[in-house]
């Protein structure tokens, strides 16, 4: 009998720091930087983004959604056999994010890694927990996607600093005889590597580098668009589905015309496409399991409703989760 991971549990945890745009906007034009809430809703959809407080790491903002997973799942950190973090702005350069958490927890012992797929992060660890659950490795992980990735923005450039957010979304999945994943699929392309990147690295004791987040945002739009509709059509053949069988859509949450265009290439309704990016703006490799969890909590998404999890990010990396809730 087949194997499958169901999700048991969803979780997600925003800063309490929340900028409107016309909060960041006065912020930026005191550095002489010109935006506008209108510039920045018409062309992506965001009104508002969290950003972490000082003290606040990545292990910070990944613990507490994994609290609120570990409690919708009735589970305790002690019952996880394993954990993934996808995550781009970890804590440190090592230790990962996912020991940190672990023993934020009050855990030890169960394998814990970080994945680093940029915005699809969320999209590879839970690829990754499914098989090792398939395969009998683990029977109950913590999968987790968390940034701050308002440590890597330059807020002089307001092409790219309007855009990003902070904040932590995690499921529990647990092997399962009754679906569950249904079927997964993951693509990266190294070519692209300059068209959403952070150069800057630590080299002997310094950063090499501009550390910052540097994008060409019109080419990031044209492959986002593409790739989005591909990789949501070859989880559904995988699982001999049509685009007809999801009953909601949730995507990477970067900017609502990709998602608007993705959905029409599906043939969704907009009302069935999860939407948080307008509150969130842009959480990277998080903002997948903060929406799962935002339309869990609200109780549009229910038990035994099919859904379609993707995203694309840096690298370029991109991919797909087709599942029954
Ligand atoms: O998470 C990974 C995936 N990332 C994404 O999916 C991002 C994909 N890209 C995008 O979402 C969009 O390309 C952006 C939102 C980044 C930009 O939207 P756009 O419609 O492609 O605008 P644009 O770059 O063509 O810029 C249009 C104008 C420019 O002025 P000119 O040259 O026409 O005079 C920009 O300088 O808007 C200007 N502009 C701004 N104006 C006010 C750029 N940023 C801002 C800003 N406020 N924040």
């Amino acid at each position: 009998m087949r194997i499958y991971s169901r999700i048991l549990g969803t979780g997600s945890y925003l800063p309490a720091k929340r900028l409107t745009n016309a909060d960041l906007a006065a912020e930026l034009a005191q550095q002489g930087v010109e935006t506008s809430d209108d510039w920045i809703v018409e062309r992506t959809g965001i009104r508002a983004r969290h950003f972490a407080a000082d003290d606040q790491g990545c292990s910070d903002l990944a613990t507490e959604a994994s609290r609120r997973a570990l409690d919708a799942a009735g589970l305790a950190a002690q019952d996880i056999d394993l954990i993934i973090v996808g995550t781009s702005t970890p804590d440190m350069v090592f230790p990962s994010v996912a020991t940190m958490v672990q023993h934020k927890l009050g855990a030890a012992g169960c394998p814990a890694f970080d994945v680093q797929a940029v915005c699809s992060g969320f999209i590879y660890a839970l690829t990754i927990a499914d098989a090792m659950i398939q395969n009998g490795s683990a029977k109950r992980a913590l999968v987790i996607g968390a940034e701050v990735f308002s440590r890597i923005l330059d807020f002089k450039d307001r092409t790219t600093c309007v855009l990003f957010g902070d904040g932590a979304g995690a499921v529990v999945l647990e092997a399962s005889d009754t679906p569950g994943i249904l079927a997964t699929d993951l693509h990266a392309d190294g070519k692209y590597k300059d068209i959403l990147c952070v150069p800057g690295h630590v080299n002997r004791g310094g950063i090499l580098g501009d550390p910052v987040l540097k994008m060409d945002g019109q080419a990031v739009f044209k492959l986002a668009v593409g790739v989005l509709e591909e990789t949501a059509r070859a989880s559904l053949a995988k699982a001999n589905l049509t685009d007809a069988d999801i009953d909601w859509l949730i995507p990477h949450q970067a900017n609502i015309r990709i998602m608007q265009s993705t959905a029409k290439k599906l043939k969704m309704p907009a009302d069935k496409v999860v939407v948080t990016v307008d509150q969130h703006g842009n959480t990277s490799a998080a903002s997948i399991p903060l929406a799962l969890d935002t339309a869990v909590r609200d109780g549009r998404i229910q038990r035994g409703q099919t859904l379609m999890l993707e995203g694309v990010g840096g690298g370029f990396t991109w991919g797909s989760v087709l599942l029954r809730y």
